[in-house]
């Protein structure tokens, strides 16, 4: 027998019974005639005493455990004489009276505390050792909890889980495919999905009209801390539904897993339409924790001699509480902050509302003091609040100023990552212009629906449609998205053409879908939920990397197993591919 409990379970009142434990070596401690040595495993650590009178040899013997060793312990558990109420089993150790190396380890590249030596590289490239510590546990456990009230909760109401293939052809997701050669098929590619949107439309078609898979997801696109390659997707369909059935549905699944797994209880999940969001907070994506909306000063600070203003398309600001004293300094800083090259403003104007009722700006040459206390009523500012202007073209700047308030957010502290605000972003557009490819794009993707009272734009005014697509977001964060599908095969046709496909390209694509659509198509809606930016927040981290067992590094790499790697001139010549891409010592 290897156990007869684990690292975590003992307790005062086991005191006088025979254990065996076994596990890792976190640390030894020698005291002249005492060895102490904390063995640990996913359950937690137990203190292991070794006594020089009792046992001389097996003292010796514990002193020499390396960190890592995996061993086991047999012994009798004892109340401990000073007791450590930092950690569960801290009433008591185990007296052991015969000990084993079931593995010896080499020393570990860092150390495996909640607090790590290890950088960044290093613990991806022993992510084995990386998992063994507690955080990282933690984040798993979060996971696994997650996914399971998930499926619990979307069993109960009817939802079933459905494989899909992951050896399809491409779905357009806005992001480039992986694609994957056909040996048996010389020439031809799967594409690895980058979602299962057309298989969960398929499945409506087939009758399951309420779908659901934890399911893994596969994009090339440029990483960031909340994208990874490969990813999960909480992924879901429903048919006979409209918009309001879908978001009444999934807001309802967040809820219960605030409340099941975090023990928060969401009180409001309000809704949002688009043009309110950019207009508002300039993101589709709006963190509601805090204040400081966009302020529209074109009616009060242009027009009035101030060239940058005069010549600007707009002149948006936020009033930031509290922030009237900030000095020279601060402000210099904050200038410098937003003409970074990742905001690119060309500068900021400040107006301080001071509390003595004075106002002092960065433009006094351009605005008295009641020009400047107009400014301050318009934003129904109060005494200490500080002004914080940017002006260009529109959607610049709604750009820009979404950063700062950001910016100000995190820095007054106002972004609390365990105050949860989620909310709806509704009535997206249905189309984006794409300036390098010179039309328009699915801004959702092609089988989103427009809303039927705005059919008759579609070719006349594209890009006025709103479609009936959402997202939900909470904390700033796009949980997910969704929107209500087309089911007509005429209507899924003009969509192609808007987008630029020819009959050919839309039907040699497409043709499945399109085909089913004449088979009884009941309309359908639904959405996905990104499961890992789910576990972040959840965490209260902004890195999806932490809450994936083995995730990739920025450059799309897994450097433990070392891949993407170069594969063998047979593999080439099986998969009738020509190597074209430099090798290493090219
Ligand atoms: P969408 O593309 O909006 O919709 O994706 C849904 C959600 O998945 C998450 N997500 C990602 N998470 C981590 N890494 C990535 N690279 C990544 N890309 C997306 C986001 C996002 O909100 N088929 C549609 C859904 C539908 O219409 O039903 C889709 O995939 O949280």
């Amino acid at each position: 027998m290897h156990r007869t409990h684990t690292c975590g379970e003992l307790r005062g009142d086991h005191a006088g019974q025979s254990v065996i434990l076994s596990g890792w070596v976190q640390r030894t401690r020698d005291l002249g005639g005492m060895t102490f040595v904390d063995v640990r495993d996913r359950y937690g650590l137990t203190q292991l005493a070794f006594n020089m009178d009792s046992d001389e040899t097996l003292c010796l013997q514990a002193r020499k455990l390396g960190r890592e060793f995996v061993i086991k312990a047999t012994g009798v558990v004892k109340i401990r004489e000073s007791k450590n109420n930092q950690i569960p089993t801290g009433d008591i150790e185990i007296d052991v009276k015969s000990l084993e190396v079931l593995n010896a380890s080499k020393t570990p590249p860092f150390t495996i505390e909640d607090d790590t030596d290890g950088g960044d590289d290093l613990r991806m490239q022993y992510r084995y050792l990386d998992l063994r510590r507690k955080p990282v546990q933690k984040n798993l456990m979060l996971r696994h909890r997650l996914s399971i009230e998930t499926r619990k909760y979307l069993d109960a109401v009817e939802f079933i889980e459905v494989e899909t293939p992951y050896l399809i052809k491409s779905t357009p997701e806005g992001a480039r495919d992986f694609v994957v050669p056909s040996r048996m098929n010389p020439g031809q590619f799967y594409a690895l999905p980058q979602s299962p949107q057309t298989f969960k439309q398929l499945l409506m078609v087939s009758g399951y009209d309420r779908y659901y898979q934890i399911v893994k997801c596969f994009r090339d696109e440029d990483l960031r801390a909340d994208r990874q390659p490969e990813f999960t997707q909480i992924d879901c369909e429903m048919a006979f539904v409209e918009q309001e059935d879908v978001l009444q549905t999934f807001e309802d699944l967040v809820r219960h897993l605030f409340k099941a797994v975090l023990d928060v209880k969401i009180e409001a999940f309000p809704r949002m339409t688009y043009d309110e969001a950019m207009a508002r907070y300039g993101s589709d994506k709006p963190d509601v924790r805090f204040g400081m909306e966009f302020i529209d000063f074109g009616s009060v600070a242009q027009g009035q001699g101030f060239g940058v203003f005069d010549q600007s398309e707009c002149v948006l600001g936020i009033a930031v509480p509290g922030c009237a004293e900030y000095s020279r300094k601060q402000l210099d800083a904050l200038t410098d902050w937003v003409k970074r090259p990742q905001i690119g403003a060309k500068g900021l104007v400040y107006c301080k509302c001071n509390e003595d009722g004075s106002f002092k700006s960065s433009v006094d040459k351009f605005f008295d003091a009641n020009a400047l206390s107009q400014w301050a009523s318009h934003a129904n500012a109060n005494a200490g609040d500080l002004l914080l202007l940017l002006s260009g073209d529109l959607h610049t700047v709604r750009k820009q100023l979404n950063e700062l308030r950001l910016h100000m957010g995190s820095a007054l502290g106002l972004r609390d990552p365990k105050t949860f605000k989620p909310l709806w972003v509704i009535d997206f557009p249905l189309l984006e212009w794409d300036e390098e490819s010179n039309r328009f794009h699915a801004m959702h993707h092609p089988f989103t629906s427009p809303k039927p009272e705005h059919f008759d734009l579609i070719e006349s005014d594209p890009g006025a449609v709103r479609a009936n697509a959402y997202d939900m977001v909470i904390n700033g964060v796009e949980i997910g998205g969704g929107s209500i599908r087309i089911h007509d095969k005429g209507i899924q046709s003009r969509m192609f053409d808007l987008l630029g496909f020819t009959p050919e390209e839309a039907q040699a694509q497409f043709g499945f879908l399109m085909n089913a659509f004449q088979y009884g198509a009941p309309p359908h809606g639904g959405l996905a939920l990104g499961f890992d930016r789910l576990c972040s927040l959840f965490g209260g981290s902004d890195s999806i990397r932490d809450f994936i067992a083995f995730p990739k590094n920025n450059s799309g790499r897994d450097v433990m197993i070392d891949a993407p790697s170069p594969i063998h001139d047979e593999q080439y010549q099986e998969l009738y591919l020509q190597s074209t891409a430099p090798t290493e010592d090219q």
